[in-house]
């Protein structure tokens, strides 16, 4: 197994799986203990917008900070909306766009890139998630992702698109276990894929170095040979980052 280089970015993604106070910064203190550990990790958290309103301002750690969502407003009449400026103030770093839950929930291409021309102009990055749901043997699925991607990229400017995360997220992955994800050789092909619509985008090597990030049953017993084996510049967790000891067990993986 090669193994990777450089840092690996873990985005912990607690979904709404963590409802008390107690139990937010429980997890905050581990990710701090874990961060100064294990060496060549990043971590970032993702809480619910609450919960980041309790535990990102004032952070002075190397942890790190995102937003599960983000308005595509700006300051105006727009009741239960959390805008870009807002996370900003709050001390937030990244915020996760096109999450397979939001899609699932109505949200379109068109939403999705106009949410994240909004994060990168309040000085957030945003992690654009892209995925199929199935996969079927025209391989058509390639073509969906190839839209998600270019619905994006086609409406920042050139300096905005080297900013972006993408995240590739198999929908039929995600919430399973370990055995479940797809193997390090099937994420490897579609992070090569995912690196190759990109370079239609950006300018001569930047393709090969964007970041670009797995997801979806992402657990201790297959984080490391997907880090070694796939090309992933790190991993968009889900369950196993909202409990203590999984997201322990998996970090430590990384060692
Ligand atoms: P999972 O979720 O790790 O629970 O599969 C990943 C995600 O949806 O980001």
């Amino acid at each position: 197994m090669n193994w990777y280089y450089g840092a690996m970015l873990i985005v912990a993604n607690w979904k709404a799986y963590v409802e008390t106070r107690e139990e937010a910064k429980k997890l905050f203190a581990l990710a701090k203990r874990l961060v100064v550990a294990v060496r060549r990790v990043k971590i970032v958290l993702a809480p619910s917008a609450a919960h980041l309103g309790l535990l990102a301002p004032g952070n002075r750690s190397k942890v790190m900070f995102a937003s599960q969502d983000m308005s595509d407003t700006t300051v105006s009449a727009a009741t239960g909306e959390v805008t870009g400026g807002t996370l900003h103030n709050l001390g937030v770093d990244y915020v996760i766009l096109g999450h397979s839950e939001r899609r699932a929930r109505g949200e379109s291409d068109a939403l999705i890139a106009e949410k994240v021309r909004r994060a990168l102009v309040n000085g957030l990055t945003p992690i654009l998630c892209v995925g199929e749901r199935a996969r079927d043997e025209d391989a058509q699925y390639l073509i969906l992702l190839k839209q998600q991607i270019t619905s994006v990229f086609s409406v920042l400017a050139p300096k905005e698109r080297l900013e972006v995360v993408v995240a590739y997220e198999p929908v039929w992955a995600i919430g399973k276990h370990a055995g479940d994800a797809p193997s390090p050789q099937d994420i490897g092909e579609m992070v090569l894929y995912i690196r190759k619509v990109l370079s239609e985008f950006l300018p001569g090597k930047s393709a090969a170095k964007a970041t670009v990030l797995y997801g979806g049953s992402v657990e201790a017993g297959n984080i490391r040979a997907i880090a070694g084996g796939s090309g992933v510049d790190g991993f968009l967790v889900g369950h196993a980052s909202a409990d203590a000891s999984q997201f322990t067990a998996l970090v430590k993986a990384l060692i």
